[in-house]
């Protein structure tokens, strides 16, 4: 997984709880890298999942909802270094259908190393789109809070239904986002 992923983990963390639970983590987790992430670097996925529970362990949060909580931050960190990618959609359905095919992709062409869910999207219709997420690495609720910090992005309202499609593994997850308010204009 590309040092960024890390970096803007660690970054969330000293924001919403300090520098010192910061070293605390890295200290506890005895992380092959050290916990001394570059940007362009890539780590192995498990020591951000050790990262997490250990933060979970701290604060007495869940596993998921830390994860939920860093893709709402993580999505925060892309709107503000790509708003190319934003720009190029004019809405939170739009711009999610271009994930797979055009923001993703591109993501590749920075990082050829980059380790990369697939998303296959369907129009259920006009205000609704089915995303089925896929990755071994099992980060749905990541990609959760990415969906609802963009939808966020384009002030637009959306629920989002999470059907796990993988007996808990979250490697295959049906999400179903439905545009239920769009911005007043
Ligand atoms: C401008 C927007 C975006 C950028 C620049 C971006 C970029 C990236 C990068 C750099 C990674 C890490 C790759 C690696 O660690 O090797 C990543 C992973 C990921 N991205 Fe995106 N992404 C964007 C939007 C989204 C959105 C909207 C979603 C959800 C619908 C999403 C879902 C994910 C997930 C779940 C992962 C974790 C890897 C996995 O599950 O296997 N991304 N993305």
């Amino acid at each position: 997984m590309k040092g960024v992923v890390f970096t803007e983990f660690l970054t969330m963390v000293e924001e919403q709880f300090s520098a010192e639970m910061v070293e605390e983590l890295i200290a506890a987790c005895e992380l092959r890298s050290g916990g001394a992430y570059t940007s362009i670097g890539t780590y192995d996925h498990h020591e951000l999942v050790a990262l997490v529970v250990a933060l979970s362990g701290r604060t007495g949060a869940a596993v998921p909802a830390l994860v939920h909580a860093f893709g709402r931050h993580l999505c925060q960190h892309f709107t503000a270094t790509y708003p190319g990618f934003f720009s190029a959609a004019a809405d939170t359905l739009a711009f999610l259908e271009r994930v797979e095919d055009h923001v993703h992709i591109e993501v590749r062409k920075l990082y050829p190393d980059a380790e990369l869910p697939s998303f296959a999207c369907r129009r259920l219709d006009g205000d609704t789109l089915e995303m089925v997420y896929r990755s071994h690495r099992g980060f749905s609720d990541l990609a959760c809070g990415l969906i609802e910090a963009c939808a966020e992005h384009y002030g637009e309202v959306v629920t989002i239904a999470m059907d796990d499609l993988s007996e808990g593994t979250k490697t295959q997850v049906r999400f179903v986002v439905h545009r239920a308010a769009r911005p007043a204009s």
